[in-house]
């Protein structure tokens, strides 16, 4: 199956980078500045978002209230970010963005990618778009991703790595942001395998999961809306976890948690007192792990 959208509705990563394009150009202190997100957009959907117009109702998200889904992926993206500089600082010179879509870490973080070296997973067609959209930007990326093209569901995150210039020996942080969703159970538990017995000691990971937690009325409307566009557009959510049975299959794993958050901390940490009420309002957990020795 296709994931990278059709004309009535962009795939997730695009539908991402375009609410990430969107918020750099028109919020006041954005979450996440994303300067290189809209050189990855398609022409129409540039000039769109630089000269926002009422919307003519053509798109089949039109009616969907997406701010505090867009929150939570900005936030989770920033809380990522936050902690690969926290282990580049402490040494680690490998990061792993898993559905990395069109994350932009990459293309504009040079002052670390000199030495940082950034391999991006996601299905090989949603890379293919991405880098046909580099090569066609209008602005030098600092630096370019090694792409790893892996589905989650049907192939070995291990052996594409294996196959790369990865170094099994070397620290490395990964991250899984905005994604788990998405993928089965199984799947998200077999690629946490693959990363505990594939990575060096000391290695940390960054996630975000979807948390199967008492919800309100609203939130479960919320969340049946969300579903039912997701499904349309051929990307259905597929995992929920109860936030115990998450943190207990990392530690079986190999991981020791060493923060689990919700959504109402990164309310706190990145959202606080904003002028446009953005705040992450999808319910969520986020996870802070290290591999043990
Ligand atoms: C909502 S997007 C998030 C992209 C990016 N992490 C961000 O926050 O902007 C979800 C990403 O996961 C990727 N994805 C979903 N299921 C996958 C699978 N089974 N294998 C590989 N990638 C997958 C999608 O292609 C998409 O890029």
């Amino acid at each position: 199956m296709a994931k990278t959208g059709n004309e009535n509705s962009l795939g997730t990563a695009e539908g991402a980078v375009m609410g990430r394009a969107t918020h750099a150009l028109h919020a006041d202190s954005p979450v996440l500045n994303d300067r290189w997100a809209i050189h990855l957009l398609d022409p129409a959907t540039r000039l769109q978002i630089q000269n926002p117009e009422p919307s003519a109702g053509t798109n089949d998200w039109d009616d969907f209230d997406s701010a505090p889904l867009f929150a939570l992926n900005v936030g989770s993206l920033r809380y990522a970010e936050d902690e690969v500089e926290r282990c580049f600082r402490n040494g680690i010179r490998q990061y792993v963005i898993l559905g990395a879509g069109f994350d932009t870490f990459a293309l504009r973080r040079g002052d670390l990618c000199d030495e940082l070296r950034v391999f991006e997973v996601d299905f090989p067609d949603v890379q293919t778009l991405k880098r046909k959209r580099i090569e066609q930007a209008d602005a030098a990326p600092d630096a370019m991703p090694t792409f790893i093209p892996v589905d989650f569901e049907t192939s070995s995150l291990a052996e594409a790595l294996e196959r790369s210039s990865f170094d099994p020996n070397g620290r490395v942080v990964f991250s899984w942001m905005n994604t788990i969703p998405y993928v089965s159970a199984s799947a998200a538990e077999s690629t946490l395998r693959e990363i505990a017995s594939l990575s060096a000691p000391a290695t940390r990971i960054v996630l975000n999961y979807s948390c199967d937690v008492p919800l309100s009325e609203t939130q479960i409307a919320y969340l049946k809306t969300l579903q039912g566009k997701v499904s349309q557009s051929g990307e259905p959510l597929q995992s929920r976890w109860k936030p115990e049975a998450f943190e207990s299959m990392l530690s079986d794993l190999g991981f020791t948690v060493v923060e689990h958050a919700t959504e109402r901390h990164l309310h706190e940490r990145y959202f606080e007192g904003r002028g446009d009420g953005l705040s992450p309002g999808v319910p969520a957990r986020l996870i802070v792990a290290e591999l043990r020795t």
